[in-house]
C-alpha cells in the first residue's frame, strides 16, 4: 500500500499538482504538504481550507468549520448542542475544551421515570424540549477563539452564513439522515420547516436554504456569545421550552460556562496519546483499552483473526464497565485517580482468559440490572481534524446527540436531546445500549457523560495521527481501532480508518460486527470462546483522520469511506 501511495505521489509531482484537492473515491489519501482539514462535509471542509490559505491557524478554522457544519450538517454540527476540542499547539503543548451541555437547573433523577419509577415509554429523553440541555457550542467557539485565534471571530462566522443563505445541495447522505427520520421530523413543526421545506423528502440536488439560521448567525458574529446566552437568541430558547415542556430557563443559559480540562495523555507503545477527559468518557477509557493490549504482542496475531478479536474485545468489555461504573461530570463525581495509572489497566488485563470470553456480569455486576439492548436511535455526533502549516492541530468533536437532535428547534437551528446520555434510570440502556451507573446520575448543571474522543497522537515530539469520529459509545472502540491498526499492524491511518470494524461496550454481553468485517471460521471460532457475535448492516462511525507522515513530511487525509465527507488541503 505505500508503494502505491508513493506512485500516487510521483503521479501528482509529475503532472505538476501537488494536491488532490477532492478526497477521490477510492484507495489513496488526499495528499498534500502543508495544511489538511477533513471533516464529514465538503461545504465545511472548503471553509477551513480557505480560512488556513488567508493565513488563519487551526483554530481559526476549527471555529468555521463548526459553524459550517451547523448549517450542512444539521443533524449533528450545531448552535443548539456541545461538543469538545483538543488543540496541540506547534510549541508542542496541549489543551482540551468541554463546551458540553449541561443539564437544566430544573432537572431531578428521577424526571424521566413514571409513578412506578419506571421509564417514561414515550422515552422524552430522546425527543421533544424535555430531552434538551443547555447548548455549550457558542461559548465554546468563543472561549477557543480568545485563547487561540488570530482572524476576527465575525469573519470565521461569514461563511457559515453565505452557506446558510445561499444554501447547500442536498447530497445523497444528508437526503437518507432526512428519510430515516421523516415520520419524527414531521411531528416536529420547526423541523419540518427546515428540512421539508416543500412538505416532501428533497431530492439529490435539490438546493436547503436556512435563512433563519442565516440570521441567528449575523447575530453570533456581530455580538458574540452574549445574544446567544443573554439576548435574543435565548429569548427564542426559552420561548421554545416554555411553549413545548421544556426545562432551559434564562438563568441557566446565563450560567453556561465552556472551560479548559485537563487532557488525559498516556503512552501506547512508543507513541504519545493526547484525547479529551471527563466528562467525555473518551480518552479514559481509550486509555483502559490500549493499556490493557499492551500486555500482549497484538501486532503478531493476524489482524482481524480470532486471536486478536478475543483480546481487543475483552479489553473493550472491561474499559466500558469501569467507564459506565465510575465516569461522570468532574465537577460533581470523584472519580478515582487511580484509574489514570498504567497499572490499573495492567491488572484489568490481568484478569483476561486467554481462551474463554469473560461474561459481563461477572465485571460489574452492579450494572447488569436490566436486559441491555441497542435501540435504533442514530448517533449523529461529527469529528473533524485539521493541521495547519504553522505546525498546530485540532481534533473536534461535536453534538446534538441524536440525528437532528430533540427534533426542538429555536431561532433557525435543531437543540440537542442530549439529557439521554445522563443515566436516566441506573441498570437501564440509554438510546446507544449503554447501561449506566450513579456516577452519571441526573443532577441539575451536570454535563452528560459523553464518549467523543477527539485525539491527536505523537512521536518523538511530532503529531503523527489527529482522529475521531461520531457514533455514540462506538466512538471510542472506533478510535481505538484505528490506532491499533496505524500502531500495532503498521497500516497507514487511511488503510486503519477503512478497516472493518467490531465494537463490545460491556452490556450488551455481545460483539457487535460491521458486515465484512469477521470471517465466518472467525466468528465460528469466537463462538466457540463463548463470545455472542451480532453482524450489523450499517456502519460503526464515520472518522476523520489526519496522518503526518514522518518520511515524507507530508499529510495525508482521509474522510471515512462510510460517510459523505472530504479531505483537501494544500
Ligand atoms: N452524544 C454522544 C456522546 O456524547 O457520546
Amino acid at each position: 500500500m505505500r508503494n502505491l501511495i508513493a506512485l500516487g505521489l510521483l503521479i501528482a509531482l509529475l503532472t505538476g499538482s501537488k494536491v488532490l484537492a477532492q478526497q477521490p473515491r477510492w484507495w489513496s489519501p488526499v495528499v498534500a504538504d502543508s495544511a489538511m482539514v477533513v471533516s464529514a462535509k465538503s461545504e465545511a471542509t472548503r471553509v477551513g481550507v480557505e480560512v488556513l490559505r488567508r493565513g488563519g491557524n487551526a483554530v481559526d478554522a476549527a471555529i468555521a468549520v463548526h459553524f459550517a457544519l451547523a448549517v450542512a450538517l444539521p443533524s449533528a454540527g450545531n448552535l443548539g448542542g456541545g461538543g469538545f476540542l483538543v488543540v496541540r499547539t506547534s510549541d508542542g503543548v496541549v489543551h482540551t475544551y468541554d463546551y458540553r451541555e449541561t443539564a437544566p437547573l430544573a432537572a431531578s433523577e428521577d424526571m424521566y421515570l413514571d409513578e412506578f419509577g419506571e421509564v417514561r415509554p414515550d422515552r422524552p429523553s430522546w425527543f421533544g424540549a424535555l430531552a434538551v440541555a443547555t447548548p455549550g457550542s457558542v461559548a465554546g467557539m468563543k472561549l477557543v477563539h480568545e485563547r487561540h485565534a488570530t482572524l476576527p471571530w465575525a469573519d470565521l462566522i461569514e461563511p457559515a452564513i453565505e452557506l446558510a443563505e445561499r444554501g447547500f445541495p442536498v447530497d445523497p447522505y444528508s437526503r437518507r439522515l432526512i428519510a430515516g427520520k421523516i415520520d419524527d421530523i414531521r411531528r416536529f413543526p420547526g423541523a419540518a420547516a427546515m428540512l421539508l421545506p416543500t412538505g416532501q423528502l428533497p431530492a439529490v440536488g435539490d438546493t436547503l436554504r436556512q435563512p433563519a439560521l442565516a440570521r441567528t448567525l449575523r447575530l453570533i458574529a456581530a455580538r458574540g456569545p452574549d445574544v446567544f446566552y443573554r439576548g435574543e437568541i435565548a429569548d427564542s430558547i426559552v420561548g421554545a421550552m416554555e411553549r413545548r415542556g421544556g426545562l432551559i430557563t434564562h438563568e441557566d443559559l446565563r450560567r453556561y460556562r465552556a472551560v479548559e480540562r485537563p487532557p488525559i495523555t498516556f503512552d501506547y507503545r512508543g507513541y504519545t496519546v493526547h484525547s479529551m477527559g471527563p466528562p467525555s468518557s473518551g480518552g479514559i477509557t481509550l486509555k483502559l483499552i490500549l493499556e490493557q493490549l499492551e500486555t500482549v504482542e497484538l501486532g503478531e496475531y493476524p489482524y482481524h483473526g480470532a486471536r486478536a478479536v478475543h483480546r481487543i474485545v475483552e479489553a473493550m468489555r472491561r474499559a466500558f464497565a469501569e467507564r459506565n461504573a465510575l465516569l461522570g461530570d468532574p465537577d460533581f463525581v470523584d472519580i478515582p485517580q487511580s484509574i489514570l495509572t498504567e497499572s490499573y489497566a495492567h491488572d484489568l488485563a490481568a484478569s483476561i482468559d486467554t481462551l474463554r470470553a469473560t461474561s459481563s456480569i461477572d465485571i460489574r455486576p452492579e450494572l447488569s440490572a436490566s436486559s441491555a439492548r441497542v435501540t435504533a436511535e442514530s448517533t449523529e455526533t461529527t469529528h473533524f481534524s485539521i493541521v495547519d502549516p504553522m505546525g498546530n492541530a485540532v481534533a473536534s468533536t461535536t453534538t446534538i446527540n441524536g440525528s437532528f437532535g430533540s427534533l426542538e428547534t429555536a431561532a433557525g437551528f435543531f437543540l440537542n436531546n442530549e439529557m439521554d446520555d445522563l443515566t436516566v434510570k441506573p441498570g437501564v440502556p440509554n438510546a446507544y445500549g449503554l447501561v449506566q451507573g450513579r456516577s452519571n446520575a441526573i443532577q441539575p448543571g451536570k454535563r452528560p457523560l459523553s464518549a467523543m474522543t477527539p485525539t491527536i497522537v505523537v512521536q518523538n515530539e511530532d503529531p503523527r495521527f489527529v482522529v475521531g469520529s461520531p457514533g455514540g459509545s462506538t466512538i471510542i472502540t472506533t478510535v481505538a481501532q484505528i490506532l491499533i491498526g496505524a500502531i500495532d499492524y503498521d497500516m497507514t491511518l487511511a488503510e486503519a480508518l477503512d478497516g472493518g470494524r467490531f465494537h463490545h461496550q460491556h452490556l450488551p454481553d455481545t460483539i457487535r460486527a460491521e458486515p465484512w468485517t469477521l470471517s465466518e471460521d472467525t466468528v465460528y471460532q469466537l463462538e466457540s470462546m463463548g463470545h455472542r457475535v451480532e453482524t450489523r448492516r450499517g456502519y460503526s462511525g464515520r472518522a476523520q483522520g489526519i496522518e503526518l507522515g514522518v518520511e515524507t513530511g507530508l499529510l495525508y487525509g482521509r474522510s471515512d469511506l462510510r460517510g459523505g465527507g472530504e479531505a483537501a488541503g494544500f
